[in-house]
């Protein structure tokens, strides 16, 4: 019998694995990527050379950012039955079962499939963050009966994802809002998806089913589908008074205020939501959209005046997803777009450092029973 150790509910403050690649460092609030601090890297580098530190483990000089574009591009084209089978879908799925479905469907076509070497992971993580995009934005094309949007080889990786989705070519405003909000995105330690893509890929199993566990679990509403739901509340809202109201009645409802909360952080602010707020409010200056940064800051001084709570990323991401005009049903499939490159990262450590996932119970049903 394995010796007596402690459960822990969820695993709440387990340490389940080691990593070179993240560690969310609570007591100095900051959010340590392979050494660097994630919102000076989201502020000071593009999304691709962030997803090249967390999955090639360091910083792309000015060439290999460039070869690492040119790949890309290369190998952006989905292949046409992936596409048939998102036609196949009905119109009223979720753009995460069409994406869970999409990248499910990738697999077979990638040449490297069965090969867990570290060349091979690269180039399967090359051939992901080029398509998984494009899974997402063709797929809502096609939903919403719309032409689907070649990517602009003039326009780069992220005004390239904004611009397949929307079909409008974005500002360079909006672009470099949506660079950092992916960058932000990109990883974050050990949440429930990473945890789930690890422990799917320490039976060496391929990236892609890996990957589909990730999506599997981002979908959850206590996880990624909380953007979604942030969204769908402060439209609701309409005005800081009746955001304050709806709160108000949702707490004494007992139900959960979506964007709020967070196993790690518990009382503390999630630093990236600082950096998302900050972001959200140069975004609306001086346009239509300015009230929106009102409303969400009394939000933020309700949750915490009745519970203590402070916002994560969700919440303050939420709007600038909004105001950039990306629809919203598609901010979860976004968050994980972004976050392909720390789930190829930590797939990848895995398969180079495997020990399988295989824990215990402590047994509570009935036993000594016979028929
Ligand atoms: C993400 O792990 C990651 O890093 C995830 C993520 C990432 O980048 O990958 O950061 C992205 O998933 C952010 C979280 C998005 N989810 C939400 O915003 C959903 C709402 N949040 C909660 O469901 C909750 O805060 C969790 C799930 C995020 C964390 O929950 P815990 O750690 O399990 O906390 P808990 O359920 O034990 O709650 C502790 C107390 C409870 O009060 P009591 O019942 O003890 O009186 O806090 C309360 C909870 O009721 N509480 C909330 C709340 N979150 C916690 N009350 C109201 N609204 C909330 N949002």
């Amino acid at each position: 019998m394995a010796e007596e150790t402690t459960f822990r509910p969820g695993l709440e403050g387990v340490i389940a694995a080691e990593t070179e690649i993240s560690w969310l460092d609570v007591d100095h609030e900051q959010i340590v990527l392979r050494g660097y601090d994630l919102l000076e890297l989201a502020q000071k580098c593009p999304y691709l050379s962030v997803a090249h530190l967390l999955i090639a483990g360091r910083l792309p000089d000015k060439e290999e950012l460039t070869a690492l574009e040119q790949e890309i591009a290369q190998e952006t084209p989905l292949p046409q039955p992936v596409v048939d089978i998102l036609a196949k879908l009905p119109r009223t799925a979720h753009p995460m079962d069409l994406l869970r479905t999409g990248l499910s469907a990738l697999g077979p076509f990638d040449p490297d499939l069965e090969d867990h070497s570290s060349e091979a992971t690269w180039r399967q993580s090359i051939r992901v963050l080029a398509r998984v995009p494009q899974i997402i934005a063709t797929g809502w094309r096609l939903q919403q009966e719309e032409p689907i949007v070649e990517n602009d080889p003039k326009l780069g990786y992220s005004a390239n994802f904004l611009y397949s989705i929307t079909g409008k070519r974005p500002t360079q405003t909006e672009a470099a809002a949506f660079d950092e909000l992916l960058a932000v995105y990109s990883e974050h330690e050990l949440p429930n998806s990473t945890f789930a893509a690890i422990v799917v890929a320490s039976t060496l199993t391929d990236l892609y089913s890996a990957l589909v566990a990730g999506v599997a679990s981002l979908k959850g509403p206590l996880h990624g589908g909380a953007n979604e739901a942030v969204m769908h509340m402060l439209i609701e809202a309409k005005t800081p008074d009746g955001l304050e109201r709806l709160i108000l009645d949702k707490l004494a409802a007992k139900e959960r205020i979506m964007g709020f909360g967070h196993r790690v952080y518990m009382h503390k602010m999630d630093p990236r939501a600082q950096l998302m707020k900050t972001a959200l409010h140069q975004l609306v200056a001086g346009t239509p959209h300015e009230g929106l940064f009102d409303l969400c800051v009394r939000g933020e001084e309700v949750m915490h005046r009745e519970k203590g709570l402070y916002p994560n990323l969700d919440y303050y991401a939420a709007p600038v997803y909004y105001v950039l005009g990306v629809p919203i049903p598609l901010y979860t499939p976004i968050f994980f777009a972004a976050r392909t490159a720390g789930l190829l990262a930590h797939i990848r450590e895995q398969y180079a450092h495997n020990r399988l996932f295989r824990p215990r119970v402590r047994y509570i049903g009935p036993q000594g029973l016979h028929l």
